[in-house]
C-alpha cells in the first residue's frame, strides 16, 4: 500500500470529499467498485457473519486491518477495551477522528500485546497475502491470545470464480492455490502497487491451523461462499 490509496480514499469520505468509488480488480477478475460508504458501515448494514463476530467477542479486543473503523466503534460503544490497528495511516487517521480511542499504525506482525479477542473481517485471510505466508501469521495471532482466546476471522471459498458459463471450472492444478490472488485497486485515476490477497476455502485454513496447535471451527456460513471461523 505504498500510496495508501486507500487510506486517501477513507480520508476523502471521512472529510465529506466523496466523489468516487475505490474501484478494485484481480488477475481473474474485472474492475469492480467498492464504494465507499460500505467501509463506514454500521452494525444494521454489516452482513450477518460480521455481525455475528461482533456478538461473539469477549474480553480485551483487537481489531486487525481496521479501516475505518467500524467494528472497534460497534465495541467501544458496548464498552469493551478495544484496540484498533491498520498499515495504512490515512485508516488509522480516520478510525482517530470516528472517535476509535485506542488505535495505531501497525502491522500485525508488530503486534505484541495479548487479547482475549483477535477479529479479523472483511476476508481476514487477505492479510497472510498467500498460502505460503500464513503458517508464519497463523503462528503469530496464536501468540497474541490470552488463555481461552479465540481469534475470530472470515473468508470465502472462490472456487466459483473459475466458472465458466458452461459450469465447467478452469483453474489451473498446476498453478498456485486458487484463492491466491493479485489484487489492483485504483483511486480517482491513480494506481495503487499491485497487492497480494488471500481467499482460503474452509479445508485450506483448517489445515494451516492445525499445523501450528490451532483448533479451527465453522461458525457459519455466509451468503456467498463466505464463512465465518473460529481459531483458538
Ligand atoms: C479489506 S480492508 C478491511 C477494513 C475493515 N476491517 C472493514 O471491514 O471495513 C483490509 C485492511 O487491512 C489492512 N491491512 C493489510 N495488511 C495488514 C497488516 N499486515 N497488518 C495490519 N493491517 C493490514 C489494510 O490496510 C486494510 O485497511
Amino acid at each position: 500500500m505504498k500510496k495508501d490509496l486507500f487510506g486517501k480514499a477513507l480520508l476523502d469520505y471521512q472529510n465529506d470529499n466523496y466523489t468516487e468509488d475505490l474501484i478494485t480488480s484481480t488477475n481473474i477478475s474485472d474492475e469492480d467498485e467498492l464504494p465507499l460508504p460500505y467501509l463506514f458501515r454500521d452494525f444494521k448494514e454489516m452482513p450477518k457473519l460480521e455481525q455475528k463476530a461482533l456478538k461473539l467477542s469477549k474480553g480485551k479486543t483487537l481489531d486487525v486491518g481496521c479501516g475505518s473503523g467500524s467494528h472497534s466503534l460497534y465495541l467501544q460503544e458496548k464498552e469493551f477495551e478495544v484496540k484498533a490497528i491498520d498499515i495504512s495511516k490515512g485508516a488509522i487517521e480516520v478510525a482517530k477522528k470516528r472517535g476509535v480511542l485506542n488505535t495505531e499504525v501497525l502491522d500485525i506482525l508488530d503486534e505484541t500485546e495479548t487479547f482475549d479477542t483477535i477479529l479479523l473481517l472483511m476476508n481476514g485471510s487477505g492479510i497472510f497475502q498467500e498460502l505460503s505466508q500464513i503458517a508464519t501469521y497463523l503462528k503469530h495471532l496464536k501468540s497474541l491470545l490470552n488463555p481461552k482466546g479465540q481469534i475470530l476471522i472470515d473468508s470465502s471459498d472462490i472456487k466459483y470464480m473459475y466458472q465458466d458459463e458452461d459450469g465447467g471450472l478452469w483453474i489451473d492444478t498446476n498453478a498456485n492455490y486458487y484463492g491466491e490472488l493479485d489484487y489492483y485497486l485504483s483511486y480517482k485515476k491513480d494506481h495503487e502497487e499491485p497487492m497480494k490477497w488471500l481467499y482460503l476455502d474452509f479445508d485450506t485454513l483448517k489445515l494451516a491451523c492445525e499445523s501450528v496447535g490451532l483448533q479451527c471451527e465453522k461458525v457459519m456460513d455466509g451468503k456467498h461462499f463466505d464463512y465465518l471461523a473460529k481459531l483458538y
